[in-house]
């Protein structure tokens, strides 16, 4: 498989998440204060939740429903309720196009 086209690098909002899908795979994607970008399951570990509906703090996506906040780096939760890490993405850059492959993940760590 091969990195697709998610969106443009230029219509994300910084500290704000937004969700995206690709080959039927749903990916929060963010662009943190600091100009990174970070691509991490969506679906909270907790519930049937999109994470891309939560709020960013510094490098953590927060779940809106009970709170449990999610590395942007490594995936893994670093509150309860939520106990299981969400995969984390290679993003590439291309321009303005901002691509993913969601089968490249990156080891938790
Ligand atoms: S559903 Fe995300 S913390 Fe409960």
């Amino acid at each position: 498989m091969t990195a697709t086209r998610v969106c443009a690098l230029s219509e994300l909002e910084q500290d704000t998440a937004k969700r995206v899908e690709v080959d039927g795979v749903a990916i929060a994607l963010v662009l943190d204060s600091a100009g990174e970008l970070h691509a991490i399951g969506d679906t909270c570990t907790h519930g049937d939740i999109s994470l891309a509906e939560g709020f960013v703090d510094g490098e953590t996506l927060e779940c809106w429903a009970h709170g449990s906040a999610f590395s942007l780096r490594t995936g893994k939760p670093l509150n309860l309720p939520a106990y299981e890490p969400v995969p984390v993405y290679v993003v590439e850059i291309d321009g303005d196009d901002v691509l993913i492959d969601p089968a490249v993940k990156l080891e938790a760590n």
